[in-house]
């Protein structure tokens, strides 16, 4: 695959399509016309590939590979995993998920097998070097895509006992793992490792140290399980690559661990645009938080693997995309670093749980509807941006998001079990950053801090002695950094840190915790600035930690409740650098003024100067998007950027370099095409 080129494509799905080969013939003369130059190929054709136990039937697969090539349009090859054919299903009951309360499931749906099965690996293992023999050095073939959205977990005895296996090597001995767990809680102690099961309704979820471990060892074991795919593929095609498409604030896997293992990262999009009551820049920003993640896990330009051209059928209220948004979405992306933006349909499924989902073609088969004439749109535009395709963004600010983290958090009893909001207290800061235009990564507790000024650890309530040495020593060389309330509270096997806390950054942040008060859902407490430096007021939320300070400076304080006059907001200095602490979880307002004031002079922002309410600017290189998230024309200086319009300009000069927008007159117009100036 080439590095430098954007990529415009869809999951295609002919093996639904076999019995049609006039569908087959026209989806090429469509693709050509929505200037597609990728598909993902076959991501549950397992059946069609090997309908009975070892026979495999390839031709139908090799013909419309060729046929794709002969068309300029590439292919990322998936591995079927993700849906087992009913066959292995029946004959090995072993590779059908066992769910926590221990109830095997049925044969059907996706994603659920059992990551541990040796017969299941077998089966997957011989398919794809079948894939990787016949087409692994097809010159159309430039990725791997291995499954589909891995996830889930599996309770079944082989995971018992992989779960078992995984824990001896971690820790040796029963004595550390009951240390570890603080086992003697209840009188939980281990006397064999065939005790430990993991956590179940009926069972075991008190010790918070298994549950984590569990969680550590699911993602682990998915992990291994897409080692194993790849490593069957590598053996054959040592030059082959691989991606596999994550989601959307997932939780169960950590994805900076995968990332290690794949060439392209890439994710699965489904914003819901236009809901009442959210504007849609508020929608553009929740959106960039994961194309921020998916560029920082693997510090490089990111797929879009899947988005919807028009509506999604799953969502509570499947919005069909509004003229225009499908080109602003999908240069969205690209301007928070994607380099491929690619649809979950090409073509829409006749019968099953998808027949009303979005695609590029619909039932009708048409070429002149409004989500075709936009998805050519989208295409030419993505050709007319070729030169902004591998390039980086600059490093400034990063924000830490440790799954290890979440899991412990969320598992533990806490003050606060009606609901933390790991993500929502993620999505503030990001949005402050975002709002004032700095570019923002995602860094977790084995990142390397250097080349960033601004660090910002929300709710780093696991905090490994070694990452807050990182961040002492960030802090010390000169650098900003935020800490924020529910931090610094456990270790990494979630016992307590004894002592005062925020642990290891009580001299840093110059303050000690001393309460903390679990708020109610709505129940709010006010603040008020000491100084000039913070709003005036502000209302804090959800957790309310009371602090003792010892040598920070308050700049904002509690203004009722016994903890009144408790600092709110602080700053220490530390070494050449300094932290600023956070006690509780302000409004979204708050955010924008705090970001803005403490990263004056810290970077350039992407725009010099206020943008108009819905106007996004982002930097991606030498290049400067900036995007229209409303309806209204918007004007920047001496430019007009049109409703749902992008404008493209060069980072140091501002010179205009394109426009890319769709005018909503043209929906529906038989031969209309977006505008690409
Ligand atoms: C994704 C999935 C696709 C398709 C899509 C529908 O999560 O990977 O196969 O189901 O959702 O929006």
């Amino acid at each position: 695959m080439t590095e430098q080129m954007l990529y415009h494509g869809a999951d295609y799905n002919p093996d639904q399509w076999l019995g049609h080969p006039d569908i087959l013939a026209r989806d090429l003369a469509l693709m050509r016309q929505a200037h597609i130059n990728v598909v993902t190929l076959g991501i549950f054709a397992w059946p069609t590939l090997e309908p009975t136990e070892g026979d495999y039937q390839l031709d139908w697969m090799a013909q419309v590979i060729d046929n794709l090539y002969q068309n300029g349009v590439q292919v990322a090859l998936c591995t079927p995993s993700g849906a087992r054919p009913a066959w292995l299903a029946q004959a090995y009951p072993e590779v059908r998920r066992v769910d926590a309360n221990r109830v095997r499931q049925l044969f059907g749906m996706r994603q659920n097998h059992c990551y541990t099965s040796p017969i299941y690996r077998q089966k997957v293992r011989l398919l794809n070097q079948q894939l990787a023999r016949r087409f692994g050095s097809h010159p159309g073939v430039i990725l791997w895509h291995i499954s589909n959205e891995f996830g889930g977990e599996c309770h079944c005895p082989l995971c018992q006992a992989a779960f078992r296996g995984w824990l001896r090597q971690k820790y040796t001995t029963l004595d550390a793992v009951n240390a570890a767990w603080n086992s003697k809680f209840w009188g939980h102690d281990y006397t064999d490792w065939e005790q430990i099961e993991s956590p179940a309704p009926h069972g075991e979820n008190a010790l918070h140290g298994l549950k984590l471990d569990w969680r550590r060892f699911v993602s682990h074991q998915t992990l291994d399980f897409y080692k194993w795919e790849t490593a069957a593929i590598r053996e054959i095609v040592p030059q082959a690559k691989f991606t596999t498409n994550m989601m959307y604030h997932f939780d169960g896997l950590d994805y900076f661990k995968f990332a290690k293992e794949m060439d392209i990262a890439c994710w699965d999009s489904y914003p819901t645009w236009h809901k009442p009551g959210e504007p849609e820049a508020e929608t553009a920003l929740d959106t960039a938080l994961m194309h921020d993640l998916m560029y920082s896990i693997k510090h490089k330009p990111f797929w879009l693997m899947e988005s919807t051209p028009s509506t999604t059928n799953w969502q509570p209220i499947s919005k069909v995309k509004k003229p225009g948004m499908q080109l602003l979405s999908s240069l969205q992306a690209v301007a928070h670093g994607a380099d491929a933006v690619l649809y979950f349909q090409w073509r829409q499924s006749r019968g099953a749980f998808e027949k009303f989902h979005g695609a590029v073609v619909g039932h009708d088969g048409r070429a002149d509807n409004r989500v075709f004439v936009e998805t050519a749109a989208v295409g030419r535009a993505l050709e007319s941006l070729q030169a902004v395709s591998g390039s980086k963004k600059p490093q400034q600010a990063a924000i830490v998001l440790d799954w290890e983290n979440k899991w412990a958090m969320e598992e533990a009893q806490g003050p606060r079990n009606a609901g933390l909001g790991y993500w929502q207290e993620l999505q503030r800061h990001y949005n402050g950053l975002a709002r004032a235009g700095i570019t923002v990564d995602f860094v977790n507790e084995d990142s390397d801090l250097a080349g960033y000024k601004l660090v910002v650890a929300p709710m780093l309530y696991l905090l490994r002695e070694d990452f807050a040495a990182t961040l002492r020593a960030f802090v010390a060389q000169g650098g900003t950094l935020v800490v924020t309330y529910w931090s610094g509270v456990v270790n990494e096997t979630d016992l307590c840190w004894l002592g005062d806390t925020p642990h290891h950054l009580t001299d840093l942040l110059g303050l000690r915790r001393t309460e903390i008060d679990a708020l109610y859902d709505g129940e709010t407490r006010r603040c008020t600035a000491v100084g000039a430096e913070m709003p005036p007021a502000a209302t804090g939320s959800i957790l309310c930690e009371v602090a003792a300070l010892a040598g920070a400076t308050p700049l904002m304080q509690y203004a009722e409740d016994f903890y009144k006059g408790s600092p709110a907001v602080t700053r220490h200095p530390f070494g050449a650098g300094k932290a600023y602490y956070l006690a509780t979880r302000f409004e979204e307002g708050f955010y924008t003024t705090f970001y803005e004031k403490i990263c004056a002079g810290l970077f350039p922002p992407a725009w010099p100067t206020p943008l108009p309410q819905g106007v996004h600017a982002t930097r991606r290189a030498g290049y400067i998007f900036l995007q229209n998230f409303t309806t209204q024309p918007a004007t920047v200086g001496a430019l007009t950027i049109p409703p749902y319009g992008t404008q493209l300009l060069e980072a140091e000069t501002h010179t205009s370099l394109c426009q890319c927008s769709f005018a909503p007159a043209d929906a529906g117009v038989q031969g209309a095409s977006g505008q690409v100036n």
